[in-house]
């Protein structure tokens, strides 16, 4: 079927991490039940126009009722980690305050359930989600937030961390930040450098502050990490102006985030557009910025070719699309290619600062088709194992790559694209909810059995 037969699990060594991954609103539906309080994603899908077929997650793969079922596939398929977020509305349904028992219990089943299982639970605090109530006061515009966001931080140690032993603080700030803030193609809306760069500096510092507060609150021998996303760049031609473009670009994806974490600072050299957000800043956010993560979660899909443009403000470069390169690409229009994700191991191991790396996310979006109650996806698992193997040419070459997740469990929400494109190694039919393992979902299992 593909010829990535020296894929085995017993090259990456006894710690590495297996999993998969997940998050909250792509998930879970059950949007208003049991006292949960709106999320900007519950309030932005009821816009025309801004999600693919009018679609939202409302009721998505239902994994609020069905998780029993969904974590023992996990069981079924092998796979000894489960990465899924938190929803903050569920938990305080106004951002702060009172607390929603029934959102704490539902989150107690989900960890109880993975542990009688035997699956290590893997903890996102933030996958994008923010309570409603905090957006009508300017969400992430708002400093108060980083305030907010540290209590929340708080209350999910307080409340499982007893159980749970890898935390990530944010999932990728970049793309929430840039897609809802800057493009307003994401929830909640919003456009333009005036909302972006406090929303950049204000989840900046969340990170660090809810770092910060996990490692106050949890246990010695607790992880503590943050996802961030990645796109290997390259410039189109070897022209200069194609390089700095793409400098540039490698700056806003791959930097933006990373490095203030890091005690870098805001990558302001390679990209002038950001040295406006100095003025978001109040006396000591330089060292606010820093904190020492246990692990640094990388997530990559693609890479991106990068020319330099006139006519796009701010960052003068453009995407060319891999559909006009004529390459293959996924369902989500992204291109395949593996070695990018190697390339991105190899950058982020290069900071001194970095402990550790667990790839969080990787995965592909394919059309799959159900024949005879059998999903033979095997451009998926073919995009898996090649990932896979750049992976583990990037750990045997010394980088700090310790874990791989699949982008992910089960076919789920995916965001302004709806329930177009299909991920996943579990295929779910969304009239009947009814879970099908794709061969891709066995070829793992048989992969991690080993
Ligand atoms: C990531 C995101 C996930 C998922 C995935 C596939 O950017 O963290 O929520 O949607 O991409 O597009």
């Amino acid at each position: 079927m593909t010829d990535n037969d020296g894929l085995n699990k017993k090259l990456f060594g006894e710690n590495f991490h297996f999993g998969v991954s997940t998050a909250a609103y792509q998930i879970e539906g059950a949007h208003d039940a049991d006292g949960k309080g709106p999320s900007i994603w519950d309030v932005f899908t009821t816009n025309k126009g801004k999600i693919l077929n009018g679609d939202n997650g409302s009721i998505a793969c239902d994994f609020y009722s069905r998780y029993p079922e969904d974590l023992r596939l996990l069981k079924q398929l092998n796979i000894p980690n489960f990465r899924f977020s938190i929803a903050w509305s569920r938990i305080l349904p106004q951002g702060f305050g009172k607390v929603n028992q029934k959102g704490i219990d539902f989150y107690n089943r989900v960890i109880d359930t993975c542990l009688e299982l035997g699956v290590q639970p893997w903890v996102t605090l933030y996958h994008w989600d923010l309570p409603q109530a905090l957006e009508a006061k300017g969400g992430w515009t708002n400093r108060e937030i980083v305030a907010h966001f540290s209590d929340f931080s708080t209350l999910c140690a307080k409340f499982f961390g007893d159980r749970i032993k890898y935390w990530m603080v944010m999932n990728e700030p970049t793309v929430f930040t840039g897609a809802g803030y800057f493009f307003g193609i994401h929830a909640p809306g919003r456009r333009g450098m005036k909302n972006f760069l406090p929303a950049v500096h204000h989840a900046a510092l969340s990170i660090a502050e809810g770092g910060r507060a996990l490692r106050s609150a949890l246990p010695s021998g607790t992880e503590i990490g943050s996802t961030f996303s990645c796109s290997y760049v390259e410039p189109y031609s070897t022209k200069s102006r194609d390089e700095r473009a793409a400098r540039r670009v490698d700056a806003l994806l791959n930097r933006l985030f990373i490095e203030p974490s890091l005690g870098m600072g805001y990558p302001v050299q390679e990209l002038p557009a950001l040295k406006k957000i100095e003025k978001y800043f109040v006396k000591g956010d330089e060292e606010k910025l820093k904190f020492d993560f246990d692990f640094v979660g990388l997530q990559n899909y693609t890479r991106e070719i990068v020319k330099h443009s006139f006519f796009v403000p701010y960052l003068g470069a453009k995407l060319v699309a891999a559909e006009k390169r004529k390459v293959d690409v996924t369902a989500m229009k992204w291109e395949v290619y593996p070695p990018a994700i190697y390339q991105m191991i190899k950058q982020f191991d290069r900071y001194p600062g970095i402990r550790k790396i667990i790839v969080t996310e990787n995965g592909a979006a394919f059309p799959d088709s159900v024949v005879d109650g059998e999903i033979n996806d095997v451009r998926r698992i073919d995009y898996l194992e090649r990932h896979l193997l750049e992976v583990l040419r990037a750990k045997n070459e010394g980088c700090k790559v310790e874990g791989y997740f699949v982008w992910t469990l089960t076919g789920n929400f995916e965001w302004a694209e709806g329930y177009g494109p299909r991920f996943g190694l579990v295929h779910v039919d969304f009239v009947t909810q009814k879970r099908t393992i794709k061969n891709s979902g066995y070829r793992f299992a048989n992969f991690l059995d080993a």
